[in-house]
C-alpha cells in the first residue's frame, strides 16, 4: 500500500458492518486495503503468536475470530482443528480472507447478534478501534456458551505514547486539533478487568504486556497508515511541515543511530471466561 492511503485492520475492527452504517458512534470508517496492510502492517499478525497461544485453540471448537482482517491468524486456528468464523468491516480484507479459504463475513464489533454458538472469541489488533468498549464486551458474552472462552490482545495503557505526544505537542505549535492525535482506547487491565467482570467474565490472566514494534516501512509509513486523519485536518500546504515537527520530536526517542525506528506499542492480552471460577480454576 502506498502511504497516504488510509487503512487499517484497527478500524475494520470497530465497524464491521456497512460503511455508513455507523458513522455517529464511531468516526474514522475508512475500510482497510489488505494490499497496505501487507506492506505497512505485516508485523502485526507476524507479533501474534503470544495472544494465538494463550487461545490455544483445539480441534472441533467453534470459534469467532472478531476483526479477521486478511485471515493469517483465522488460518492458523483452522489449521488447529477449530471451526471458525472470521468477521470484519475491510471488504478488501475479506476478499483476501476468502482467498485463503476463511469463512468470513461483514459485521459489526459493537454489534454482534450471536446467541451462544461460540466455545471461544478470539481478537487481535482490534479491539483498541472500539472506544465503545462496553458494547463489543457484551456482544462477546452473548456470543459464547457459558464457561466459554474470551482470548484477545490489543493496545494497553500507554501504547504509542511517544509517537502520540509528539503529535499532540505538533497540534499546539501548529493550531491544530490535539484530541485528533488519539482516537483509540487503551485500557489498563483494572478497568478492562472491571468491565470484563461486569459482563459476567471470570478473569483468568490479563496483563500489559511492552512491545518495542521495528516498524519496516519507518514512521512516516506508520503515520500514514495509522493516523492520517490527524494530519489531513491541517491545509494540505501545512502538513509537511507539521509531519516534520511531529516526526522530529519523536526522533530521539524511537529513531535509532542506524535510522531504524521502533514504535512504543504496549498490548493488553487477557483471558476470560464466561460465568463464575469454577473449582481449582486458577482465576484473578
Ligand atoms: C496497535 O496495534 O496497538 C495500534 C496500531 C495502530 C494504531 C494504534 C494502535
Amino acid at each position: 500500500m502506498r502511504p497516504g492511503v488510509r487503512n487499517s485492520r484497527m478500524q475494520r475492527s470497530a465497524i464491521v458492518g456497512t460503511t455508513n452504517q455507523r458513522k455517529a458512534a464511531v468516526t474514522e470508517t475508512n475500510p482497510w486495503s489488505a494490499e497496505g496492510y501487507d506492506h505497512h502492517a505485516r508485523f502485526v499478525s507476524e507479533l501474534a503468536g503470544g495472544v494465538f497461544d494463550w487461545l490455544a485453540p483445539k480441534p472441533g471448537e467453534r470459534i469467532l475470530d472478531l476483526g479477521c482482517g486478511d485471515g493469517a491468524l483465522t488460518e492458523r486456528i483452522v489449521a488447529a482443528g477449530a471451526s471458525v468464523l472470521g468477521i470484519d468491516h475491510s471488504p478488501s480484507m475479506l476478499d483476501a480472507a476468502r482467498e485463503r479459504g476463511m469463512d468470513v463475513r461483514s459485521g459489526d464489533a459493537r454489534q454482534l447478534d450471536f446467541d451462544t454458538e461460540f466455545d471461544a472469541v478470539f481478537s487481535n489488533a482490534v479491539l483498541h478501534w472500539v472506544t465503545e468498549a462496553d458494547l463489543a464486551v457484551a456482544g462477546v458474552a452473548r456470543a459464547l456458551k457459558p464457561g466459554g472462552r474470551f482470548v484477545a490482545e490489543f493496545g494497553g495503557h500507554g501504547n504509542v505514547a511517544t509517537i502520540v505526544t509528539a503529535m499532540r505537542a505538533a497540534a499546539q505549535i501548529h493550531g491544530g486539533e490535539a484530541g485528533l492525535a488519539h482516537p483509540w482506547y487503551f485500557p489498563t487491565p483494572e478497568q478492562y478487568g472491571a468491565l470484563l467482570q461486569d459482563h459476567g467474565f471470570t478473569v483468568h490472566r490479563i496483563a500489559l504486556i511492552p512491545r518495542p514494534t521495528p516498524l519496516p516501512t519507518g514512521m512516516q509509513g506508520w503515520l500514514a497508515t495509522f493516523r492520517q486523519p490527524f494530519f489531513d485536518q491541517f491545509p494540505q500546504a501545512h502538513r509537511a511541515a507539521v509531519l516534520e515537527t511531529a516526526v522530529s520530536l519523536m526522533e530521539p526517542s524511537l529513531r535509532d543511530c542506524k535510522g531504524n525506528w521502533t514504535a512504543d506499542y504496549v498490548r493488553i492480552r487477557l483471558e476470560a471466561r464466561l460465568g463464575p471460577v469454577a473449582d481449582g480454576d486458577p482465576a484473578t
